[in-house]
């Protein structure tokens, strides 16, 4: 049984999921349209990969006998200046999601609802994973000396990201 704070708190995350696959689905259409077939292909999967989080926490409580409440989800952000300003989105974004699931932690332990607490104990590695990804990511930028502007460093970035989920785990 889930207490009213933690359904609530869960419930968000449910939404705040579909909210960051959006985001990258968003993300992933501005790369296509920009020419960067790596980047959409790139932020496409991590659309998906946002969604069955989504899935994962929408199992948890179910399975708990709480029912999911699917809000209203706002439109992500569309307009974007260059890739650079794209990738620091992302980054950004995981930052804010962390935060997120960090308090879910904190609740949970400090109400002795440890069955959440080892359910979200999966994602607190996730976020660590997914922040690790996208710093990699704004290293390799640093690297190259890249500022989002068209040349060859755009398209050396593009086919970074093109692999960049294995690039990172190396
Ligand atoms: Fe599901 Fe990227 O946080």
């Amino acid at each position: 049984m889930l207490t009213p704070e933690i359904t609530k708190l869960l419930n968000d995350q449910v939404n705040a999921e579909y909210f960051a696959s959006n985001v990258y689905l968003q993300m992933s259409a501005w790369c296509e349209i920009n020419g960067l077939e790596g980047s959409a292909k790139f932020f496409r999967a991590h659309s998906l990969e946002e969604r069955e989080h989504m899935d994962k926490i929408f199992d948890y409580m179910t399975e708990c006998g709480q029912a999911v409440s699917i809000e209203e989800i706002p439109k992500p952000p569309a307009e974007y200046g260059t890739l650079m300003d794209v990738i620091k989105g992302a980054y950004e974004h995981e930052l804010k999601v962390t935060a997120m699931i960090k308090n879910i932690a904190d609740t949970a332990f400090s109400t002795k609802d440890y069955t959440t607490f080892n359910f979200i104990e999966w994602f607190i590695a996730e976020q660590h994973e997914e922040e690790v990804l996208f710093g990699k990511i704004l290293d390799k930028a640093k690297v190259l000396g890249f500022d989002g502007q068209p040349g060859q460093q755009l398209h050396i970035m593009d086919n970074y990201l093109r692999f960049a989920e294995g690039n990172a785990s190396k």
